[in-house]
């Protein structure tokens, strides 16, 4: 177990291909952290640099306290030499093999003494719940338990750091969605140190203690779950986690102790803004704000509270729990989610208010 450390990360590909474009991020002992975004953002380029499957351009990274790679100093440790388990997507399992031969492939090349061998597999078969299953072929499992099998493997080396690169993305929605939490419990219950990959969102806010939003090779924001959706940084980190209304508009004052009024021209309207981005905001400002659909709340006529929006229902789809609505206001289509007990119909003209807290300005 230990803590993880990458400074200043730069890696290229050819000429100007930046996979990575200096990252710098930590990982506390025992902590579980996702790096999460689209498709060639530089997630498993990141996890592979970790792993000393890759030699950055540029950057250290530390494990605990080690240096482990530094482009400065010419150290970059070999991968057998990191003490690191690693998951894949694709489960690497050998077909000519047992569950238990599987599992213990890694230690045998490592030259540990059998006695040790076997009883390091048990350990990490009950752990991933495959008890009793050693002497089966491993191809013959489900694609569930397969995933199970390259866990164990990871876990039988005593890893400091669990690497995981989109471990779940090839099982069904069902069983991924069981073994998120399966997994995430697992690993946290034995306080590994674990870097996750996945570009799926609801993975990442299932699993992790800290999420790191990635695009293009770059940061976009590292929180926890919760401020990562309630406070989003920017339109990019809005969009991609949940589902966001972004509305353009004028900071008609700046920031004072209840937030920053946003004068917003497609919604004909003023709404006070108590969140994100609000320091240093100056009057006259344009600015970039966001609003969760389940925050548009519909209010009673004549309520006097702040953040009044009136609109008209365009479309509701029924989802039982909710109803998932846009609603006009002037020249703006609102998202809004409301509860499934509400009785909506197109045409029908509504009062809605937002909290400002709910109200989140955006840094570009
Ligand atoms: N071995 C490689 N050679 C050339 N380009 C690569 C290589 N590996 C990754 N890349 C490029 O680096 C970028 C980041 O890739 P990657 O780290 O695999 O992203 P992610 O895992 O987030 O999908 C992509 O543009 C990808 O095409
Ligand atoms: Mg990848």
């Amino acid at each position: 177990m230990a803590e993880v450390v990458i400074e200043n990360l730069v890696k290229r590909f050819g000429q100007d291909a930046l996979a990575v474009d200096n990252i710098s991020f930590t990982v506390r002992e025992g902590e579980f952290v996702t790096l999460l975004g689209p498709s060639g953002c530089g997630k498993t380029t990141t996890l592979r640099c970790i792993a000393g499957l890759e030699t950055p351009n540029e950057g250290d990274i530390l494990i605990g306290g080690e240096l482990f790679t530094s482009s400065a100093k010419g150290i970059c440790l070999p991968p057998e030499k990191r003490h690191l388990g690693m998951v894949f997507q694709s489960y690497a399992i050998w077909p000519h093999m047992s569950v238990a031969e599987n599992v213990a492939y890694g230690l045998q090349a490592q030259r540990t003494p059998r006695a040790e061998i076997t009883e390091r597999v048990k350990k990490a078969l009950d752990l991933v719940g495959l008890e009793g299953l050693g002497d089966r072929n491993a191809t013959k499992l489900s694609g569930g338990q397969q995933q199970r099998v390259s866990l164990a493997r990871a876990l039988a080396y005593n890893p400091r750091v669990l690497l995981f690169d989109e471990p779940l993305s090839n099982l069904d929605a069902k069983l991924r969605e069981r073994m998120r939490l399966e997994l995430a419990n697992l690993v946290k219950e034995l306080k590994i140190t674990s870097v996750y990959v996945t570009h799926d969102q609801a993975e990442a806010m299932v699993m992790s203690d800290r999420i790191i939003v990635m695009k293009d090779g770059r940061i976009q924001q590292e929180g926890n779950p919760h401020a990562t959706y309630n406070e989003p940084a920017n339109s990019f980190v809005a969009d991609f986690i949940g589902v966001a209304n972004i509305m353009e508009g004028k900071a008609a004052e700046g920031d004072s102790a209840s937030g920053v009024w946003v004068e917003i021209p497609d919604l004909g309207a003023r709404l006070l803004c108590s969140s994100g981005a609000r320091e240093g905001v100056q009057a006259g400002a344009d600015v970039l704000i966001t609003v969760r659909p389940e925050y548009i709340l519909l209010a009673e006529n004549g309520a006097a509270d702040q953040n009044r929006l009136e609109g008209e229902v365009r479309e509701a789809v029924y989802l039982g729990e909710t109803w998932d609505c846009l609603i006009q206001v002037k020249d703006y289509s609102l998202r809004v989610h409301v509860r499934g007990d509400a009785e909506l119909r197109p045409g029908q003209s509504v009062s809605m208010a937002i909290s400002p807290a709910k109200c989140v300005l955006l840094k570009d």
